[in-house]
């Protein structure tokens, strides 16, 4: 039996590609911090497929001290995983940070989940045709050119010249800078890491956006089932080759120059490692043990 894990699996097209999976025979474990929420979908889903294999485990990907143990509980119930699906995301319009002091839509959509993937690549190289699935956005066009000074201990006024749509931009432009160089350190393995853009969803994500911007884009979204289709492909797709690339509508797209920039990729990924005290990526066990709230 396939095995998946899925951040933000709770909702959204999460939960959509939650429930093809189970639907398609893999075991799922879905991860997310709303556990009323997770306990429903696992409910509903084996009330509708009473054979699912499909739990919840909850974890707050801006806690990076949260993250090993989980991890840890990940590897025990599914030593060999093969689909690993980074979906977790977040618009904020007020500025808030994590306890380590990153802005939250980059710690949690990009920090969390480079460190969660450090913790279970062992797992996911422990299977024949492994999959990373990342979500991110047409918004990383906003990302500019990703200014690494500003993701720790930012001020008010600097968040609100970078603007939150922009700062969101930046979480999922590092979430395509992050897909490029892990294809890369990974070639010649037989795991596939690839990023998309799933739409303009009609899902809880607008929560927090100004009613402005909720009533124009309103009437141009997609049903949560429509976004999930490209992130199902990557997940499920036999005799996937592509490995490496930005995706929407299940075709490859370029996207911005700066998403295709190796030596951005390269900066933020010794920022990421630095900021998590990580040594030897994708070894976990010998990664020296540090209180991250000291990274700098
Ligand atoms: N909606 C769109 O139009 C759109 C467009 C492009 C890209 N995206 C991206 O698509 C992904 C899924 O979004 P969606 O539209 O399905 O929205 P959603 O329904 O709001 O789902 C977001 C998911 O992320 C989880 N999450 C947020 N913060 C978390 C944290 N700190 N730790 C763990 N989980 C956390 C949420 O879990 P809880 O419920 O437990 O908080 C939820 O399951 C996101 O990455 C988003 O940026 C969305």
């Amino acid at each position: 039996m396939k095995t998946a894990l899925i951040t933000g699996g709770n909702s959204g097209i999460g939960k959509e590609t939650a429930r093809a999976l189970v639907q398609q025979g893999y075991r799922v474990v879905i991860a997310a911090r709303n556990v009323a929420k997770s306990d429903a979908l696992v409910r509903s889903i084996r009330s509708e497929l009473p054979q699912a294999r499909i739990e919840w485990l909850a974890v707050d990907l801006s806690d990076f001290d949260a993250i090993a143990p989980f991890a840890a509980e990940v590897a025990h119930r599914l030593p060999v995983l093969d689909v690993l699906v980074l979906n977790a995301g977040l618009y904020t319009r007020q500025l808030t940070t994590n306890r380590a002091g990153y802005e939250m839509m980059f710690a949690t959509t990009h920090l969390g989940h480079f460190l969660l993937t450090h913790h279970l690549l062992p797992n996911v190289l422990a299977s024949p045709d492994g999959r990373i699935v990342v979500t991110s956005s047409v918004a990383h066009w906003m990302g500019g050119n990703l200014d690494l000074h500003t993701l720790r201990n930012p001020s008010t006024s600097q968040f609100l010249q970078v603007e939150p749509f922009r700062a969101y931009g930046r979480s999922k432009l590092a979430n395509m800078l992050f897909v490029r160089e892990l294809a890369r350190r990974l070639k010649g393995t037989q795991v596939k890491v690839n990023g998309f853009h799933p739409g303009g969803i009609r899902s809880d994500f607008w929560r927090d956006t100004p009613a402005w911007v909720t009533a124009s884009v309103g009437p141009f979204l997609v049903s949560e089932a429509t976004g999930a289709r490209t992130q199902i492909y990557l997940a499920t797709q036999d005799g996937l080759t592509i490995s490496g690339q930005y995706w929407a509508g299940r075709k490859v797209r370029k996207g911005s120059p700066a998403n295709r920039n190796p030596e951005l990729a390269q900066n933020l990924w010794r920022y990421s490692q630095e900021a998590l005290g990580i040594h030897n990526f994708g070894s976990p066990d010998m990664a020296q043990s540090i209180d991250l709230r000291k990274a700098s």
